[in-house]
């Protein structure tokens, strides 16, 4: 597998994939009682490939998602990120591979409130060294190639919902991760805004190479992913199947 020169995104090292979960599991104990919130999972994401996990509430999604995204230690298993397992790295390494190889999108667009859509965007980027003009110029094409060309300097309560996932899209893509993880990105948006929340996260999969994970529970957009998983307490049910 080779990589068309005019995408970002990588692959491993090996030509495999960019996402691969063995056996991952995540326990909880809250006083008495044990919770297995995500079980023996296996999962394997090529470069390019957009993959919906749905399930219904409680099924372990966010739980999954905060640990591919290296966010949430798990309790077993393993996790590889382009070849690389995250499970056993020091906080500063995981850290470093949050703040470039990953990308999130979350629900409620977690945007600060204080900040422009532009400012927004500039955040991880001046987490990962990028400052001033360079980060001002790479927030800005971002939000322009998003079509938020008008709204650079409007703070999220001065957008629309859409809108403001479209800068938390912008923000998951400021330091060029192989991976994006969307978490319910349509749950605060009507219908027409969702889709087109979904069908730029297909785009960012197919013209720009990155691997997207979206778990949601939103039937209406099943026909962006290229696979569909469902999750139900902790395990994927059926097997893996092609969409469409
Ligand atoms: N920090 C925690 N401590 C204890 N239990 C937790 C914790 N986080 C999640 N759980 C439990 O794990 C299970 C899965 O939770 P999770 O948030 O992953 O579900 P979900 O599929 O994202 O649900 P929803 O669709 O409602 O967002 C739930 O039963 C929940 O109570
Ligand atoms: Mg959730």
């Amino acid at each position: 597998m080779t990589g068309s020169p005019s995408s970002t995104g990588a692959d491993s090292p090996d030509g495999g994939p960019v996402l691969e979960l063995r056996g991952l599991t995540k326990v909880f104990q809250v006083g008495p009682t044990t919770v297995t919130a995500v079980d023996q999972v296996d999962l394997s994401a090529r470069r390019g490939e957009i993959v919906l996990i749905m399930g219904p509430s409680g099924a372990g999604k966010t739980t999954l998602l905060a640990m591919i995204g290296g966010a949430l230690r798990p309790t077993s298993g393993s996790v590889r990120i382009l070849g690389r397992e995250i499970t056993s790295m020091t906080e500063s390494d995981l850290t470093d591979v949050r703040r470039h190889e990953v990308g999130f999108i979350f629900q409620t667009f977690n945007l600060l409130e204080s900040l422009s859509a532009l400012e927004n965007v500039q955040v991880p980027l001046n987490f990962a060294g990028v400052s001033g003009s360079a980060a001002s110029e790479r927030a800005t094409g971002l939000l322009v190639n998003l079509g938020m060309e008008s709204r650079l300097n409007f703070k999220p309560d001065e957008l629309s919902g859409g809108e403001r996932q479209r800068v938390s899209i912008a923000r998951a893509l400021a330091n060029d991760p192989s991976l994006i993880l969307a978490d319910e990105p349509t749950g605060n948006l009507d219908s027409d805004q969702g889709h087109e929340v979904v069908a730029l996260l297909r785009r960012i999969a197919k013209e720009q190479g990155r691997t997207v994970i979206i778990v949601s529970h939103d039937q209406g957009i099943s026909e962006v992913a290229d696979r569909i998983l469902r999750l139900r307490d902790g395990r994927f049910t059926a097997p893996q199947t092609q969409a469409g």
